[in-house]
């Protein structure tokens, strides 16, 4: 097996498959397209989910694509590890009701041992407990050997995700060798096998109650994560330390003038800085904006996140803008859009970085000397009191403050700051009441029935709409009520 960059790869991952009749389609956007289940695009067959339920029709039954992906479950562990990351890109060919487990298999077991030259005999399978039809193909025709096909339960090798398609899967695992542990398979949570590509057979029509019904056509979706199959290529160990993103972390480490490897505190920070970056840059690009709420909080946490980090490191000013622009570079090949679109993406960047440092500035001086005085009382714990008062008043986000806690070995009194927040809540809304007219908005809308159920009718789905229908009918009403009693007419 030969080093292979990861632009690389990408590529040819993707022409291998379009010599299979694949149609090699861009990456869809991390925004999600009339999908309401999904905050961020976090799987290759995500945007796809129309082309296998046969709810749209696919421009080719085969597809082959490089999806951009975001992850925030993890994000408290991105930069403590080498391996999590938000930000990755997923390889998936997929057939809708074309071809099955014997293509499926067939071309993964090609791609990595003929195109990659992945050793054979470093390589592992696991298939789902009774798919005797995928240890066939694995054992009789590809050749691999029955102590290396391990058989594993629903929760690793069945995939679904609640009702719809959904079905057994199969895992190809690298070797790491026997320095990991002599004594592991595939499925063990040690690190000596590396699960890289996932096939799954969806062949299944779940209700999500555990019924499932076989699909007349079944579906191929696979997935294969680009940066881990780049450190296997490159026999790294760190998802950090391949190519592309080890050269986006050089800048950061040039910024802070602090080298990778030199600490353990800074090498989290550093990876930290480089991870959210990505994510970011490539948010902007697909047009969210920093907002308080839903993925716009996402890209802004991400973004705060990124800038204290650089702070830590002891970057003076902002310095996030002129990495987005080493991002756009390292991925220019495959999206050129960033280059594109690169002012826009530095002024927006730029922007959040500039609020947050105001933010974060007098936020910081003020939450240093509260976790001073609590330890010199000798206590763990910040007074949910003062908690809330650095957010309701400075506007220091939360979990910053909870993030900052845990570094100096501390946590927050949570459950006097929800008590604090809950009253908080309840006086914005008697403030709202008191203002006649418009203490609309936290009321409830019973007493409107029929007329509720009409705008509803009308503006299905529409949350903002119904409420501004619905202060416009209490405005109407509020309006006719005043004219009858200055004995006028209401028109
Ligand atoms: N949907 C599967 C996954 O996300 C394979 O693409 O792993």
């Amino acid at each position: 097996m030969k080093w292979t960059g990861l632009n690389e790869l990408r590529e040819k991952y993707l022409s291998f498959f379009e010599s299979k009749g694949h149609l090699r389609h861009k990456s869809f956007s991390l925004v999600p397209n009339a999908d309401k289940s999904l905050l961020l695009i976090n799987a290759g067959m995500a945007p796809l989910k129309k082309f296998f339920t046969g709810e749209e029709e696919p421009p080719r039954h085969r597809m082959t694509t490089c999806q951009k992906c975001i992850r925030t479950p993890d994000i408290e562990r991105v930069g403590l590890t080498a391996r999590h990351g938000t930000f990755f890109e997923m390889l998936g060919n997929f057939s809708f009701g074309d071809y099955f487990k014997e293509e499926a298999i067939s071309w993964a077991w090609e791609f990595i041992t003929k195109v990659l030259e992945l050793p054979e005999e470093r390589l592992w399978v696991t298939i789902y407990l009774d798919d005797d039809q995928a240890f066939d193909i694995w054992h009789n025709k590809i050749g691999v050997p029955a102590e290396r096909i391990v058989r594993l339960g629903k929760e690793d090798n069945f995939w679904e995700i609640g009702s719809g398609p959904c079905g057994p899967c199969s895992e190809i695992h690298f070797d790491r060798g026997i320095e990991y542990d002599p004594d592991c398979k595939p499925g063990c949570d040690c690190d000596r096998f590396m699960e890289f590509w996932n096939l799954v057979f969806t062949q299944f029509d779940g209700d999500g109650e555990g019924n499932y019904t076989p699909l007349a056509k079944p579906n191929i979706d696979t997935g294969m994560g680009l940066e881990r199959l780049a450190c296997l290529m490159q026999g790294v160990n760190n998802l950090f330390e391949t190519d592309t993103i080890q050269n986006i972390m050089s800048a950061v480490s040039e910024k802070a003038g602090v080298k990778y490897g030199e600490g353990e505190k800074t090498d989290i920070s550093l990876r930290i800085i480089t991870d959210h970056i990505r994510s970011t840059s490539f948010l902007v690009c697909d047009g969210v904006m920093p907002s308080n709420e839903g993925r716009g909080y996402v890209l802004r946490r991400l973004l705060r996140r990124a800038a204290r980090h650089g702070r830590l490191l002891g970057i003076k000013g902002t310095f996030l803008t002129d990495i987005c622009a080493v991002v756009a570079r390292e991925n220019a090949t495959a999206y050129p859009e960033l280059t594109e679109k690169l002012d826009y993406i530095q002024k927006v960047v730029g922007m959040e970085e500039e609020r947050f440092a105001a933010t974060i500035d007098s936020g910081m001086e003020l939450l240093t000397d509260l976790i001073e005085a609590t330890k010199a009382e000798g206590k763990t714990e910040l007074p949910g009191a003062d908690v809330f008062k650095l957010g309701d008043t400075y506007g220091f986000p939360i979990d910053l403050t909870r993030e900052i806690a845990a570094d100096a070995d501390m946590t927050l009194d949570e459950e006097g700051y929800v008590a604090l927040l809950n009253e908080q809540k309840q006086r914005a809304r008697a403030a709202r009441a008191a203002l006649g007219d418009f203490g609309w908005v936290g009321d409830s809308f019973d007493f409107l029935e029929g007329q509720r159920d009409r705008i509803h009718r009308l503006h299905r789905g529409s949350k903002r709409r119904y409420r501004y229908r619905y202060y416009r009918f209490r405005k109407q009403r509020i309006l006719r009520f005043r004219f009858r009693r200055k004995g006028y007419r209401y028109p």
